[in-house]
């Protein structure tokens, strides 16, 4: 199908709220979608499925949100804050249905599946209503909504995984990308929304993840992250949901592909290619998966590895399958087996009941740990959840505010600390675009996924390039590029 291709997509978590715009082709007319991502890098992969699914439909993307006949965003409902930004949004977009009455509205993603129909009553600009399993029902449902019908499809499916949907990159650098590779989550995290709004976990088919990692590479694509809400359950045995795997034959339990063995095939297949993960969960963290992080030069020496809290008390309540002491030992294995590793956390102060012991012990286990960098949060109850149903949301604003603070001051003096460790060694950086401090620079990242900055000379985007590392700060390394001659003289770490 040959239409006008303007492509964009924001994403104010991950992206910064940068907008960028991928080449256009001819124009044959056709209606106009625009696209904003809200929440974590799943939805931005989802929403690369969703321009996907539409531009066969005759749908093009904009830029513009004046210009769009479609506004869809896709929205996160992790905490009550991430769901206020999008209602804000909403109530901006009421003002471009003034001056465009014609304009449809569409809610994608988390919010869309907990809300449902009652999102339509609620907010009365929304035309359309759409869960995270029902993306390749969009063609008909805005159909629906053209018709001057409101249209609603939440039903969560137990194999879609969107396989067969070669996605439209969106907000591209060219070099780095996601490709989903299972989707929903079992683990029942007592906190947690999504085992409700992505539904149960399943894995997707490898001969068509390395058929998309096939495409990107031919397309000059470097760097791909492998992408599940659980990356290392992932678990292939001919389709269906990871619990049901008991049930499936002796042939297909024997040829079943878990997740070490998947990674060892992309890396395998991809020499030239970084390999990258998200998320793992401690439980389902092999030292299988390990050994192949060590065997393979081009898989990063980098795990996320939220761990919400260091008390074996708040992980119970939080219903975590491990304790801090089995943490703190995959911790000493990662360190052992992936030396140079860089590791990353996910933090929650004030869980109902939390003591100033529990808080403490997080403290601690953070010092042990010494993380890279982290994500952390203040605890926010979530309608449905077991903890919301169970749990007196107890913790006073204040101490959640306080605890949270210290948690931060702790993660970037730890920052600091191992970016500092790097002054004076030399770093493999992948390019991926211009610093935003300065057009003279080069913004990349090491391995473990520190970002590096250096003076451009005369290297582009998308090369590998070595970097001498002048000095730091608590998130970011400055440096020089050096040439080293080729390649297989880099030295990974
Ligand atoms: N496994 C997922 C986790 C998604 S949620 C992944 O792929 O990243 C991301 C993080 O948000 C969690 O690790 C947790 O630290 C935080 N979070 C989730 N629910 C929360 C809640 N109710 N309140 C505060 N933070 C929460
Ligand atoms: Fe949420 Fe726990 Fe799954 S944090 S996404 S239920 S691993």
């Amino acid at each position: 199908m040959h239409q006008s291709k303007e492509i964009a997509v924001k994403n104010p978590n991950d992206f910064n709220g940068e907008v960028l715009q991928l080449d256009s082709e001819t124009t044959t007319g056709g209606k106009k979608m625009f696209i904003e991502s809200y929440g974590c890098q799943m939805n931005f992969s989802d929403s690369e499925i969703v321009a996907s699914i539409l531009s066969e439909a005759g749908y093009k993307t904009t830029s513009q949100l004046n210009d769009a006949d479609l506004i869809l965003v896709n929205t996160c409902s992790i905490r009550e804050k991430a769901e206020q930004t999008v209602r804000n949004r909403l109530e901006a977009f009421q003002g471009v249905k003034k001056t465009n009455p014609n304009v449809k509205v569409g809610v994608l993603g988390c919010m869309a599946e907990r809300l449902k129909s009652a999102f339509l009553e609620e907010e009365k600009i929304v035309d359309l209503v759409v869960g995270p399993d029902a993306y390749k029902d969009l063609p008909n449902l805005v159909a629906e909504v053209e018709a001057g019908r409101d249209a609603v499809n939440v039903i969560l499916s137990k194999e879609e995984t969107y396989g067969d949907v070669q996605p439209v990159r969106l907000q591209s650098n060219g070099v780095t990308a996601f490709v989903s590779i299972t989707r929903g989550c079992d683990n029942m995290c007592t906190f947690c929304v999504v085992p409700f709004t992505r539904g149960r976990e399943r894995s997707r088919d490898p001969k068509s993840i390395l058929e998309e990692i096939n495409n990107l590479a031919e397309s000059g694509y470097k760097e791909v992250t492998l992408l599940g809400q659980n990356v290392d359950s992932y678990l292939w045995y001919g389709g269906g949901p990871k619990k049901d795997f008991t049930k499936a034959s002796a042939l297909q339990q024997k040829t079943a592909v878990h997740f070490h063995q998947l990674l060892d095939l992309v890396a395998q297949a991809h020499p030239g290619i970084r390999i990258r993960f998200s998320t793992s969960n401690p439980q389902d963290m092999t030292r299988d998966a390990l050994h192949i992080m060590a065997k393979h030069p081009n898989i990063c020496n980098y795990i996320h590895l939220p761990v919400q809290s260091g008390s074996n008390v708040v992980l119970k309540a939080m219903n975590r399958q491990h304790t801090r002491e089995e943490y703190m030992e995959l911790i000493d294995d990662i360190k052992r087996i992936v030396p140079g590793c860089g590791i990353s956390q996910d933090m929650i102060a004030g869980f109902p009941n939390e003591t100033e012991a529990d808080h403490k012990d997080t403290l601690s286990l953070m010092e042990y740990v010494k993380y890279d960098f982290g994500f952390m949060f203040m605890y926010s109850e979530r309608p449905g959840t077991p903890a919301a149903k169970k749990l007196e949301d107890n913790i006073p604003p204040e101490i959640k505010k306080r605890r949270l603070q210290e948690i931060v001051a702790i993660q970037q003096s730890h920052g600091r600390f191992n970016n500092e460790r790097y002054v004076g060694k030399t770093v493999e950086v992948l390019i991926e675009k211009e610093s935003k401090k300065s057009n003279a620079q080069w913004s990349g990242r090491a391995q473990q996924n520190t970002v590096v900055v250096f003076p451009k000379q005369h290297y582009v985007v998308g090369d590998f390039v070595n970097v001498k590392i002048e000095s730091c700060t608590s998130a970011t390394l400055l440096g020089n590029a050096i040439d080293f001659g080729p390649m297989q003289n880099y030295q990974h770490g």
